[in-house]
């Protein structure tokens, strides 16, 4: 057995020696003379932390003598981002690498538009490295067709610790305590909790809220297997009533913010709580603070034990022969171990390999990682609707729909929960 793996990994370096030997690197250019490799890379990564953590990729390229062509595009969630792909796709100017989730990923994959990383997928090990849950939006027809970056998670709250101690309010751990926490902020005059009304938002705030009163299995049911006796149950009419309390929580700016400035509402001890994906931790650690010190971070109260993942991929796309060691050296780096540290540790996310030790992590890192490696041994472990990785783009921005018109006060919940399953099916 050992000697099988020993030999697959001698293999695997030579093909990556091979699949990469064609273009000089860093420091063998010669004279000064640029190497001409080139990344184009479309991402939606613009807020302070995002950009940091993404930096340490550019740097890395760049060391290697790969230009970085940055191609921002605004927008959690990566809607706008994949609008922009698409017109640029049509005419002919497909990137080299975009920032994409689950099912975005396969639709690419399945019109033919994506590249081959089998060869740097093979030398890298990534079978035996990244989670099945990933490799299921990462592979096409045994392939392998963009590199995954790093997994979030939708069902984490976001807490400022000063203002807890000062209001003597602890860790809820369940969606009563959640909300009585809120009413005593408010009592104190400061805002409950810091929320940007987006549709993305919006989603990400119903993830968590759906895995804390339903629980796993009734997650499934409901946003992947999209069965019709769940979205109409009783379970889901409790869903919004609970967004609506949340909505009642919040400061009347709320419609339009960006995430990031609801995070900073949080650090700044305007507001006690954000209910965000954990890139929001990114925000906290790139304003200087530090965690279990200055923020606390703890599972949505009633979804402790569960993980709702998202996972930043970069979709390779098909390009020109001329960049295509480029681009198998972005992938090549993206995998990296010392990458995958340096990134993680600054994003909020946790390594795609499971092999990373959890060590340079902080107190909220290595909870994500132990609460994953938890959640894939206890099968609690489900893709995010609001990020792509429980169905597909269509129902997730029918469900977009739905969830922010209710939130904007249209209608009851009884109508809401008939109206969600009449999209879904629609959209299906
Ligand atoms: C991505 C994160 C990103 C967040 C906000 C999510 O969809 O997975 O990487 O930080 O959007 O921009």
């Amino acid at each position: 057995m050992t000697a099988k793996i020993t030999i697959k990994k001698a293999v695997g370096v030579m093909a990556l020696s091979a699949a990469l030997a064609t273009v000089p690197i860093a420091g063998q250019a010669g004279d000064g003379v640029p190497t001409g490799e080139e990344v184009e890379v479309l991402h939606w990564w613009t807020s302070g932390g995002e950009a940091k953590a993404l930096g340490a990729l550019r740097s890395t390229l760049e060391a290697q003598g790969v230009a970085w062509k940055d191609m921002p595009i605004a927008g959690g969630g990566g809607t706008n981002a994949m609008t922009v792909l698409r017109s640029r796709v049509m005419s002919g100017q497909a990137p080299t690498a975009v920032q994409m989730m689950g099912f975005d990923i396969l639709d690419w994959a399945k019109e033919g538009a994506l590249a081959d990383l089998n060869v740097i997928a093979q030398a890298q090990g990534w079978d035996d490295v990244v989670p099945p849950a990933l490799q299921q939006f990462a592979k096409h027809d045994g392939k392998w067709v963009s590199a995954p970056v790093n997994i979030h998670s939708t069902n984490w709250v976001w807490g400022n610790k000063a203002l807890l101690d000062r209001l003597d309010i602890e860790i809820p751990e369940n969606w009563n305590d959640f909300i009585a926490a809120m009413e005593a902020v408010k009592a104190a005059g400061y805002i409950p909790l810091a929320h940007g009304g987006q549709a993305w938002q919006d989603a990400t705030v119903f993830d968590g809220v759906v895995m804390a009163t339903g629980g796993p299995d009734f997650y499934r049911k409901a946003l992947i297997e999209l069965d019709q006796e769940a979205l109409t149950s009783d379970t889901m009419k409790q869903v919004f009533d609970r967004m609506s309390q949340l909505r009642g929580l919040m400061d009347e700016n709320y419609p339009g913010r960006d995430w990031n400035l609801a995070s900073a509402m949080v650090i700044n001890g305007k507001a006690a709580f954000q209910m965000m994906g954990d890139w929001a931790k990114g925000e906290f650690l790139n304003a200087g603070k530090v965690p279990g010190q200055d923020f606390v971070c703890f599972r949505t109260p009633g979804s402790q034990g569960t993980v709702v993942f998202n996972a930043d991929q970069f979709a390779m796309f098909k390009v020109s022969k001329e960049r295509q060691d480029s681009q198998l050296k972005m992938a090549q780096a993206v995998l990296s171990p010392e990458f995958q540290v340096a990134f993680n540790t600054v994003k909020g996310s946790v390594p795609v390999r499971t092999d990373v030790s959890d060590e340079a992590f902080d107190v909220c890192g290595k909870k994500a990682i132990a609460d994953l490696k938890q959640a894939i041994t206890n099968n609690t472990l489900v893709g995010s609707m609001a990020h792509g990785h429980a169905a597909p783009a269509a129902i997730k921005s029918a469900l977009y729909d739905v969830v922010t018109t209710y939130f904007n006060g249209a209608w009851t919940s009884e109508q809401a929960v008939k109206l969600l399953a009449a999209a879904i099916k629609n959209a299906s």
